[in-house]
Formats: C-alpha cells, structure tokens, sequence
C-alpha cells in the first residue's frame, strides 16, 4: 500500500480523470478529500471510491469552484477538520472553456483571463492553505497538471500560455517548497474524457496518428503517473516535467 495513511486533496475529481485519480489512490490506502465544481459529479465519485477504499480510510467530500477562495478555502478546512492534515495535493482543475480552438489574434481579453484563472488559481489558493502544513510537519507532494499544449499549440494559444505557467509555477514551488515538500507537474497529451466528445473525429485521428503509441490516453495512465508522485517512490525526484503522452513530440 503505496498511500497507507497518507492523506490526498485532489480538485476537479468529478471528472474521468479525477476519479481515475482517486480510485487509483484509494486502492493504495490513501484519505482523500475531493471537490468539484458539480455536486452530482462529485457525488458520483465519491461512491466511485468508495468501492476501492482501504480499511480505515476515508473520504470527505465538498462541493467548490476550486478558482474562488471563498469556495475552495473552506474545502482546504474540511480536510483539516477531518483528517488534521493535507499530505498530497493534486491541483487538477484546468483546461479551456468556450470553442476549443481560437486564432490567437481572436483570443477575447475574457478569454484570456479565465483560461489563466482556471488553470493556475486553484493551485495558489490551495498552496497557501496546505503547504505550510506540510513543510512543518516535514513531508509534503504537490502534483500540478500541465499538458503538452505547454509548447504552443495551433489555436489555443491561451490554454498554452496558461499551462506553461502551470508547469514554471511547479518548478517555482519547486524551489520554494524544498526540501520538505516535493512538486512536480505532468504534461498529459490527448485522454479519453469528456473533451474528446468536443473535437471531430479528423482532428482526434491526427492527434491519434502524432503520437508514436499511436492512440489517445486513458484516465488510469495519468492516475498512474500521479500516483508515482505522490508516494514515497518519488522521494528524490522534485520540480520535474513528465509527459503522459504516447511519445507525442512536441514540436513547431
Ligand atoms: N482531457 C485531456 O485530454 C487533457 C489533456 C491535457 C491536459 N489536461 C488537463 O487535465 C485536467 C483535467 O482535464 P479534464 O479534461 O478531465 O477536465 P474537465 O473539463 O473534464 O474537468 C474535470 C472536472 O473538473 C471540474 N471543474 C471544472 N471547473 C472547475 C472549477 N472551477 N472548480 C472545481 N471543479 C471544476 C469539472 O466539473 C470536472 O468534473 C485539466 O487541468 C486539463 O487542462 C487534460
């Protein structure tokens, strides 16, 4: 039992990606304190868990939007009431709202705020909440989600810029939170969740065909991944960039 009484907050965990996350924590040991924007996603994946939970561990569960202080504060203080600490943070709310693809010069100054807000706010409330906890007590993990669009991406050029700043932001923590505290970030390419009901089938066989696995990622690949960081496994490894993404290269 990789987690066995370690505690983990994971943000945006109605989603595929979150659950996969929390089950994949939950079967090795791990409390886990999730939230969601939805109330019945985020109730889904509580009872998801719960099927996978160790002996004599727990969930607690509130619904937030993750980008409001005033909402996700009160999450970061559920998580104390219950479990008296925050030992892993997984700051997985991200992404891009509205068309997926924009021409850069296109890009509202709406646009380009909320991007930046939703892929990089959340973790900030939550850092200040947890991680001085984390550093007295003298073991902590931050896990941030980036993706491979940190490199520049045709017609996202807001959801790009917002995940590069996700992954200096990681290596910034990095810095600041060591020795303590690890911090590390993963790059995932195309997964299959919700966001791939948004794109036509040409656009998803490109990025198929982009990456040398030649096929899109699963939820559990990426809970995979987190998993390594946020146990003990990764104990030497700190302010680390790891793409999740079949080989896809980034290139111009
Ligand atoms: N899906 C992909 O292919 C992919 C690829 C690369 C990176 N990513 C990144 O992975 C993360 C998860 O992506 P996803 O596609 O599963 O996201 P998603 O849009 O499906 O959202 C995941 C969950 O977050 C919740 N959520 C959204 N906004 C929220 C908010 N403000 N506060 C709290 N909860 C909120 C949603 O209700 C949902 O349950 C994001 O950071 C995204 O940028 C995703």
């Amino acid at each position: 039992m990789r987690m066995k009484d370690k505690i983990a907050l994971i943000t945006g965990a109605g989603g595929p990606m979150g659950r996969a996350i929390a089950r994949r924590l939950a079967e090795e040991g791990a409390s886990l304190v999730l939230t969601d924007i939805s109330a019945n996603r985020l109730d889904e994946a509580v009872t998801l868990t719960h099927e996978v939970l160790a002996e004599g561990a727990d969930i607690a569960a509130r619904r937030s939007n993750a980008t409001v202080a005033a909402e996700i504060l009160p999450v970061a203080d559920l998580a104390l009431e219950r479990f008296g600490r925050v030992d892993v943070l997984i700051n997985l709310v991200g992404g891009l709202r509205g068309d997926m693809y924009v021409p850069l010069l296109e890009i509202s100054d709406e646009r380009w705020g909320e991007t930046l807000q939703l892929n990089l706010r959340a973790g900030l409330h939550l850092a200040r909440a947890l991680v001085p906890g984390m550093r007295e007590r003298g073991w902590g993990r931050v896990v941030n989600i980036s993706s491979i669009a940190y490199a520049g991406e045709l017609g996202q050029a807001d959801y790009g810029a917002a995940k590069a700043a996700v992954a200096s932001l990681s290596r910034s923590m990095a810095i600041e939170f060591a020795p303590e505290v690890n911090v590390n970030c993963i790059a995932p390419s195309l997964i299959r969740t919700s966001v791939v009901e948004r794109m036509d089938p040409a656009e998803l066989d490109d990025l198929r065909d982009r990456t040398l696995l030649k096929r899109l990622g699963e939820a559990g690949e990426i809970a995979n991944a987190v998993l390594f960081f946020s146990c003990d496994e990764s104990s030497f490894v700190t302010g680390q960039l790891l793409a999740v993404s079949g080989g896809m290269a980034v290139s111009l």
